[in-house]
């Protein structure tokens, strides 16, 4: 009943995509990396709801904390007092961000704070210009999505935003070209590219590119709205390259799942170029941004990742899990390489070379270019419970990011999972033609 209002009233696509995969689950029950459906089976998320899930879900110190911040009955959103957590927030982010990141904006999503960064650095630089990279994820408000060039997801909603130009992601040649106009306020960049299949650039060219920014006066944004929280090993991505960014955004797990939230960090002479003066102190803001339950959460997520000490396990568990996947890289002929930093991972696969496959992974990819990938991801959840995605922006890349408490045991279930997948996929005709038809009446118009 609920699907069916839902498909009524919300989102009908959305439901039919569901259901087509056969991932429409009841969950009744979330807790660390384990997902329990009103059937009682057991699903192992291998996706942490794209990055938010890094302690894990409903981690219990952290449903304590916002019970406890419920009956304490405070102000919540006021918005007419200084929110006391607010402020010990944003220092708790700065020791661990960066002592040069003084100042945060606090915002409930992403995209709000890729639309602060835009504002701030644009207000700081008196330019109008934003470069970002080819392949890039920022969001999808029109300010954020005008620095995401995917033709698919901008198609109906333009003309976006005016000024706004890209390079080939860490292209440092295409890079000092762009900066040399002088026209950019700010390269709003990922650290390492999550939808775009977890590409990992070398600190060399990141140290490169932060110094053309620097010698051009264009600010470095780096947008860790997947990457921070300790998904890579780091509290920041970026504290793996040896960089030191204008700004930084974060959202997603830093309030653990339970609330929305998004921080962004910056210089101090930044934020003071946006509040300059009495009557601009709240010429930036949205209401919830800095309300209690969020901070509230944020703070205790920060607890957490110190107490459990995830950012090593992150790191620990990815180089597991990374050894295994190249173990099994090697069997199948389809796999082209395995990516990824701490528990930020990508399986990349090829179009196969022998002729057997060749023809039915052909008429895949001519029905639709995810075809493959999201058939694949159908696979690993009807037959191994296992739940993850294909990367937003490159379909040929299947995602392993569990939460960051991930056990061996667990990172070992998901590997024999995969393996049996694969193999599948490599000797069996069933997959492909349960795929195609499948696919046939998903593509079917409803
Ligand atoms: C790198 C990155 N930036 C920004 C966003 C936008 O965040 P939100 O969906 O909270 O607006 C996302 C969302 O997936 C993201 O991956």
């Amino acid at each position: 009943m609920s699907t069916e209002l839902y498909a009524r009233h919300v989102n009908d696509q959305w439901v039919r995509l569901l259901q087509t995969l056969g991932t429409d689950m009841d969950y009744t029950r979330c807790e660390g990396t384990r997902l329990t459906t009103a059937a009682g089976r057991e699903v192992l998320d291998f996706l942490s709801g794209y990055c938010v899930y890094n302690v894990g879900h409903n981690h219990p110190r952290l449903v304590a904390a916002l019970h406890e911040e419920l009956d304490r009955k405070g102000p919540t959103m006021l918005q007419s007092h200084v929110p006391p957590l607010a402020g010990e927030l944003a220092a708790r982010l700065t020791e661990l961000c960066g002592k040069h990141l003084v100042r945060t904006v606090f915002m409930s999503t992403g995209s709000e704070g890729v639309e602060t960064a835009i504002k701030f650095a644009r207000a700081h630089t008196h330019r109008s210009g934003i470069l970002h990279a080819d392949g890039a994820f920022h969001g999808l408000t029109c300010g954020a999505l005008s620095l995401m060039g995917g033709a698919t997801w901008r198609a109906d909603f333009e003309p976006l935003l005016p000024g706004i130009e890209s390079i080939p992601f860490l292209d440092v040649v295409a890079l000092e070209k762009k900066l040399a106009t002088g026209r950019f306020a700010a390269f709003i960049v990922e650290p390492v590219q999550g939808e775009n299949g977890i590409l990992v650039p070398t600190a060399a060219d990141w140290q490169r590119a932060a110094e053309l920014c620097r010698r051009h006066g264009t600010l470095l944004v780096m947008d860790e709205v997947q990457t921070g929280i300790g998904r890579t090993g780091k509290f920041l991505a970026t504290h793996h390259f040896g960089v030191e960014p204008d700004m930084v955004i974060l959202a997603k797990a830093l309030s653990g799942g339970l609330m929305p939230v998004s921080a962004v960090l910056m210089r101090d002479e930044i934020c003071r170029s946006v509040y300059s003066s009495i009557d601009r102190a709240l010429i930036h803001a949205s209401t919830f941004g800095e309300n209690t339950l969020s901070m509230r959460a944020a703070l205790t997520v920060l607890d957490i990742l110190r107490d459990e000490d995830l950012c090593t396990r992150a790191e620990h568990s990815g180089a597991m899990l990374r050894e295994g996947l190249r173990t099994l890289a090697g069997k199948y002929e389809m796999v082209q390489e395995i990516r990824g930093i701490g528990l930020l991972n990508g399986i990349k696969f090829r179009p196969p070379s022998s002729l057997r496959l060749k023809l039915l992974y052909a008429s895949f990819s001519r029905l639709h270019p995810a075809m493959f990938g999201q058939l694949m991801i159908r696979e690993l959840h009807r037959h191994e419970g296992i739940l993850t995605q294909i990367c937003g922006n490159d379909f040929l890349v299947v995602k392993a990011a569990p939460p960051l408490t991930a056990s061996e045991a667990e990172i070992g279930r998901f590997l024999q999972g995969f393996d049996r997948t694969l193999d599948r996929i490599h000797t069996r005709m069933g997959f492909w033609g349960q795929g195609l038809a499948l696919a046939g009446r998903a593509l079917r118009p409803a």
